[in-house]
């Protein structure tokens, strides 16, 4: 009896994964197939699952580290699922896929150190934040570019419909932005003088920028701007029980352990 229930879970897993890798099709190479977080144990207690669509290209909030998704995010929708009783799957896809795929409802919450945004709050709502971050500008250590100001004429890398995108779109026109699927092929593109700069996420940028030779980030920051998780905008009840979850993770210290696990405070 047992072993049939789990055989039934699992197909609903595989069934739940199919769906989102049919669901993900925004063309980025970043797409492969959703990662399996889920252990064993998930199908044997038949604890609920949750969905979490992230775009593992991001250290240290996501990435792979040999066939496992890790980092700040992972680790954090881990404590907020036991928090609530649940189980994570993660669903490794494009970025700019999370936001329809947790609309959709192939996914319960889009976790990617997504920034909340008054036009992104059209389609989903966000949980209370979890981390402040910045968009910096990365540079060559030889550039002319000082400044944000500097930007103007430039061409600018970026990861498709990140918040460095929108703003570098907005600001300077289209013609100026360089999109790629993964900030890492934007950070590479710069290394090789294909363009002039890359807008992005403080903390992934320091990765970067420790793993490619030649290059700066700039003191004066793009953007100040703040981390949350997406959910649809009808599951109220999953939005409270993850604030609940985050309230609780933040008072007891956990979050700040975790942050601190992957980011080093000099
Ligand atoms: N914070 C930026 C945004 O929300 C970039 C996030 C990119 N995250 C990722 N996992 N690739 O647009």
């Amino acid at each position: 009896m047992k072993k049939k229930i789990i055989a039934l879970l699992m197909t609903t897993v595989t069934c739940l994964s199919l769906a989102a890798c049919s669901g993900s099709s925004s063309g980025a190479d970043s797409e492969s197939a959703p990662a399996e977080e889920t252990t064993d144990e998930a199908a044997e207690s038949g604890s609920a699952k949750l969905i979490m669509a992230t775009n593992a290209e991001f250290p240290p909030y996501e990435y792979h580290d040999n066939d496992q998704i890790v980092g700040i995010d992972a680790e954090i929708a881990e404590a907020l699922a036991k928090e609530i009783g649940a189980e994570v799957e993660i669903e490794d896809i494009a970025f700019d896929s999370i936001i329809p795929e947790v609309t959709s409802g192939k996914a319960d919450f889009g976790m990617a150190g997504m920034t909340v945004t008054e036009d992104r709050k059209k389609s989903v709502n966000f949980t209370d934040t979890y981390a402040s971050a910045k968009q910096v500008i990365i540079v060559t250590e030889d550039s002319d570019i000082a400044s944000p100001d500097d930007l103007e004429g430039k061409v600018v890398g970026v990861q498709t419909g990140t918040t460095g995108d929108i703003y570098i779109s907005d600001e300077l026109g289209d013609d100026a932005v360089e999109r790629y699927a993964k900030g890492m092929e934007a950070v590479q593109a710069l290394s090789q003088n294909k363009i002039d700069a890359v807008v992005i996420d403080n903390e992934p940028a320091k990765v970067y920028v420790s793993e490619n030779e030649g290059l700066k980030i700039l003191d004066t920051a793009y953007a100040e701007e703040e981390y949350a998780i997406a959910v649809a905008l009808d599951n109220t009840e999953l939005l409270d029980k993850l604030n609940a979850a985050l309230k609780t993770l933040k008072d007891n210290g956990t979050i700040d352990e975790i942050v601190g696990k992957y980011i080093k405070t000099e």
